[in-house]
């Protein structure tokens, strides 16, 4: 979701772009700026002459297993594709004296404190987001000084490629069904179209290390559904208030996971947005 909306950007600003993906959906054909790689990035050798091959000027790495469920189980693969295919990726940049941005997450943390700055200790509780934090960890002992590892939040916005949260919420109450949403989970959730000049700026101001860009509002689940109900003028009876136990998910989920983006506003130049605006925004282009 992250990646298609990053080629996407940068296509529109004018760049040539190449999407290093193992799967073929048919996103972009036909684009002439946009050129596709088709390669396993647990492929050391592949990935690694791939980002050769093309000598790029920036690297964004959105790859991972995302599911939190599934890494619980799946655990070779998530470690693989989350933390050493990160390295593989982090040492072409370093070869190359290019930068590279590191999409990473919330779930480093655990949940215990909220509100996290980028200095905090991180203790993550599912294996998830124990495979972020090692991706983490094997970035910053390649001591590539032209490293940005952006940890981000829930992301949202209007995708073809995901039905991220914030879509399977407006969808399940347009078709007037039921909403369980947890009252015990906080986030600040991440508006996908803020992250993308975000990551373009990382670049122009060369901004290197551990930035937080959650949203401009920590909410929890529930919260942040009400909100989705209000402003799309949805039946707000249809949802209910849960506790995550009620759930039966594989992983642990953090309590409060938000994080204090203020690093990111100062360098970037930037004000993140409420979550209502935000929305206001995307009503406009539904
Ligand atoms: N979504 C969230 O709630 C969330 C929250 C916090 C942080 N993040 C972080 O944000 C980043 C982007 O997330 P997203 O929501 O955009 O995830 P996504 O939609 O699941 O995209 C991840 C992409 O990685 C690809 N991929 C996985 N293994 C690969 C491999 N071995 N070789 C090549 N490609 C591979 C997947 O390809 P296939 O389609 O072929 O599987 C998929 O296209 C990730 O680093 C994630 O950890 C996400």
């Amino acid at each position: 979701m992250i990646g298609y909306e990053l080629v996407k950007k940068y296509n529109d600003l004018g760049f040539e772009v190449h999407g290093i993906t193992r799967s073929d959906k048919g996103f972009f054909d036909g684009y002439k700026n946009i050129n596709k790689h088709f390669i396993d990035i647990t492929n050391e050798n592949k990935i690694k002459e791939t980002i050769v091959d093309i000598n790029p000027d920036f690297v964004i790495n959105t790859a991972a297993i995302t599911n939190v469920d599934l890494c619980e189980t799946e655990r070779e693969i998530a470690y693989k594709t989350n933390a050493l295919a990160a390295k593989y990726i982090g040492e072409a940049c370093k070869k190359l004296n290019i930068p590279l941005c590191h999409i990473s997450t919330d779930y480093v943390f655990d949940g215990e404190k909220g509100n996290y700055v980028e200095d905090d200790e991180i203790n993550p509780i599912n294996y998830y987001g124990w495979t972020k934090a090692e991706g983490e960890k094997v970035l910053n002992e390649l001591n590539h000084d032209l490293t940005s590892i952006v940890r981000i939040s829930v992301p949202y916005c209007i995708s073809p490629v995901k039905v991220n949260f914030f879509m399977w919420v407006l969808n399940t109450l347009k078709e007037g069904k039921e909403v369980n949403t947890v009252i015990d989970q906080w986030n600040t959730p991440t508006y996908v179209p803020e992250l993308m000049d975000g990551i373009v700026k990382i670049y122009e101001r060369d901004v290197n290390g551990v930035l937080h860009f959650g949203g401009g509002e920590k909410v929890s689940r529930y919260e942040f559904t009400l909100k989705v109900a209000e402003i799309f003028g949805l039946d707000k009876s249809l949802i209910k208030p849960i506790r995550s136990s009620e759930l039966g998910w594989k992983a642990n989920r953090p309590a409060d996971t938000s994080l204090i983006s203020e690093k990111s506003e100062k360098l970037l130049d930037i004000k993140l947005k409420k979550v209502d605006e935000c929305l206001n925004e995307l009503k406009k282009i539904i």
